[in-house]
C-alpha cells in the first residue's frame, strides 16, 4: 500500500473541526469565589450560594464565561467538582449552552434550557437512521434574533447561522442521516443529536413516511393540534423559561384601558332597577368573592368538602350514544356533571392538595366523580410543599390554602372530537367550572379564590402522567375563610 502523498493530508483548520456544546453562565450571571472556598452566583442584586469547591476547581469556573466542554464521565476530580457546579446552577436556570467550534468566539447556536431539568446531552448518532422535523417545531424572530422551538422541547435555539436555517427546510422531509452528513453545510453530529435529545428531530422508519403525525408520539400526542399544545405549554409554568403572570410588561408604553368601555354614541334607553326580593341564587352571586386568607383553627370538614364536591362536580348521569353522521362509528360514552360542558366531554378532573381539612389526611387526592370518593396519590412531600407554596404566593396569601383543588383536563376526551378549537373549549369550561366552585364554597359558607397559573411539569412528576395526556389547565384554592374583623 502506498502512503497518502503530503499533497492529500487533510489538516483540520478551526472552520472545518465539528462544533462541540460548551456550557457557558448566562450573561446575566457572575460568580463570586471567597477565600474558604464558597462560590456565589449573583444575579440582578440576588446572590445564591453554590456550595464550597477546590481552589483549582474555582480557577476552572471562571472559563464558564467563555464556556467549558461538557463534562466527560472519565473526567477527573476537578473536572467532576466543576460538574457539581455546573449542576447546581442548572438547576437554578443560570447556563446557557453554546455550539461553536473549538476557539471560534462566534456561536453558531445558542441553547436556552426551559425547563430545570434541561441538561444538553448528544447521544451518538446511526448513520442508517432516518429522522425528521417534530411538527411542533417552529422558527420565528425573537427581538433581532431567530428562535427555534417546541412546546416538548426543554430547550429553545437561537440560531445564528442562516445554513442551519436551510438545513431545517430540508429536514421537513425525512431524511437519512448518512444523506445529512454529506449535505453542504452540515453543521456536524452535536447539533442534530441536541435536537433528536429536544425532540425538535425525531426517528421515524423510513416506510413511515406517510404517516408522520402517528410517528411522532402515542395516541395522547397524536390527537393534538399544533396551536393547542404550543398554547397549553405556554401559558403554563414548568416547560418555558419565559417571565409570566401579573407583571405589567407594557407600563410607561401604552396607557392602561379604563375600567368600564366608553359609552357608544347613540340614543340610551335606560332599563329600570328591579325592587324584588333578591333570590338565593341573586343573593349567592351577590356575596360571591374572592378568599384569599384562610382560617386554620378552624380548617373545612371531610363532611363540608364531601358535600362540595357532590354540588360542584359529581356525575348525575351516565348513558351511551352513537358517533353522530356514521352508522359504523364506536359507541361514546357520556356523563351529566353540575355544570355544562362543551360536547358534554367532562374532560375536566379534579386533584386536591389537602393540607388541611378536619378528618382527612393531609395529602395528594384524585375526586372518582363517579364513585364520589378520594383516591390518594403517593406523592413525594417536596412536591406536594412547591404545590401548595406557587398556589399560596399566587394568590399573595399569608398562608396556602387549606386545600388546593388543580384542575386537570384530559385532553384527548375533547380533542379526539374537536380540531382547531378543542383547547379554547378546555379554556370556556374551566371557566364554567371555576364559578360554580365560587358559588358552591359561598353557599356552604366557605371561601375560595380562582388562581390563574399552574405548574404542568410538577403536576406530571406527582402524577407520573405525560404532559399531554392529562395536565392543570387551571386550580382554585379552597377552605374556611377568616370571620371578617367586627365592624367599627
Ligand atoms: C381565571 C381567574 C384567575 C384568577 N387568578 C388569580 C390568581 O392567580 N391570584 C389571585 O389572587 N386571584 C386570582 N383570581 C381572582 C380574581 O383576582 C378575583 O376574582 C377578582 O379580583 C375579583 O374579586 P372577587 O372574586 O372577590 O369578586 C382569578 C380569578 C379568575 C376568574
Amino acid at each position: 500500500m502506498r502512503a497518502p502523498s503530503k499533497k492529500y493530508e487533510k489538516k483540520k483548520s478551526p472552520r472545518t473541526t465539528p462544533p462541540v456544546v460548551l456550557v457557558r453562565l448566562n450573561p446575566l450571571v457572575a460568580l463570586e469565589t471567597q477565600p474558604d472556598g464558597s462560590i456565589a452566583a449573583h444575579v440582578e442584586g440576588y446572590s445564591e450560594p453554590l456550595g464550597t469547591f477546590s481552589a483549582a476547581a474555582a480557577e476552572r469556573a471562571l472559563e464558564l464565561q467563555t464556556g467549558l466542554p461538557l463534562p466527560r464521565s472519565e473526567g477527573d476530580a476537578v473536572e467532576r467538582e466543576v460538574e457539581r457546579l455546573m449542576r447546581q446552577l442548572a438547576r437554578r436556570g443560570l447556563l446557557e449552552y453554546r455550539l461553536a467550534r473549538t476557539g471560534d468566539a462566534n456561536d453558531l447556536v445558542t441553547i436556552e434550557p426551559q425547563t430545570p431539568d434541561y441538561w444538553p446531552r448528544t447521544p451518538k448518532l446511526d448513520d442508517a437512521a432516518t429522522v425528521v422535523l417534530s411538527r411542533f417545531a417552529y422558527l420565528r424572530r425573537r427581538g433581532t434574533e431567530m428562535i427555534l422551538e417546541s412546546p416538548r422541547a426543554g430547550a429553545l435555539l437561537r440560531i445564528h447561522d442562516a445554513r442551519i436555517a436551510a438545513l431545517l427546510t430540508i429536514l421537513a422531509t425525512p431524511q437519512k442521516i448518512s444523506r445529512i452528513r454529506r449535505l453542504d453545510g452540515y453543521p456536524g453530529p452535536a447539533l442534530l443529536a441536541l435536537l433528536l435529545d429536544c425532540q425538535i428531530l425525531i426517528e421515524v422508519d423510513a416506510a413511515q413516511r406517510d404517516t408522520l403525525r402517528k410517528a411522532e408520539g402515542d395516541d395522547g400526542l397524536v390527537l393534538w393540534d399544533f396551536h393547542d399544545l404550543l398554547f397549553h405549554a405556554r401559558s403554563t409554568e414548568g416547560r418555558q423559561a419565559n417571565p409570566l403572570g401579573g407583571l405589567y410588561p407594557h407600563t410607561g408604553l401604552i396607557a392602561p384601558l379604563p375600567a368600564i368601555r366608553p359609552a357608544w354614541p347613540g340614543k340610551r334607553i335606560k332599563l329600570p332597577e328591579s325592587d324584588r326580593i333578591a333570590s338565593p341564587l341573586e343573593q349567592l352571586l351577590h356575596d360571591r368573592h374572592s378568599t384569599r386568607d384562610f382560617d386554620n383553627h378552624k380548617p373545612i370538614t371531610l363532611a363540608e368538602l364531601s358535600t362540595f364536591l357532590n354540588n360542584v362536580a359529581r356525575v348525575r348521569a351516565k348513558w351511551s350514544g352513537q358517533l353522530e353522521f356514521a352508522d359504523d362509528g364506536p359507541d361514546i360514552e357520556y356523563t351529566s356533571r353540575p355544570y355544562p360542558a362543551a360536547g358534554s366531554a367532562y374532560e375536566l378532573e379534579l386533584y386536591l392538595a389537602v393540607a388541611n381539612c378536619d378528618g382527612l389526611t393531609p395529602g395528594f387526592y384524585h375526586y372518582d366523580a363517579d364513585a364520589h370518593a378520594l383516591a390518594a396519590i403517593d406523592v413525594r412531600p417536596q412536591h406536594f410543599e412547591a404545590m401548595l407554596q406557587s398556589a399560596g404566593f399566587a394568590m399573595d396569601a399569608p398562608s396556602p390554602p387549606q386545600i388546593l383543588i388543580t384542575i386537570a383536563a384530559r385532553f384527548g376526551r375533547i380533542s379526539w372530537k374537536y380540531s382547531a378549537i378543542a383547547y379554547a373549549l378546555i379554556l370556556k369550561d374551566v371557566g364554567v367550572l371555576i364559578q360554580t366552585l365560587y358559588l358552591v364554597a359561598t353557599d356552604l359558607g366557605l371561601g375560595g379564590c380562582a388562581i390563574g397559573t399552574a405548574n404542568i411539569d410538577l403536576f406530571a412528576k406527582m402524577t407520573g402522567l405525560d404532559i399531554h395526556v392529562e395536565g392543570p389547565v387551571g386550580q382554585f384554592g379552597l377552605g374556611r375563610g377568616m370571620e371578617p374583623p367586627p365592624a367599627g
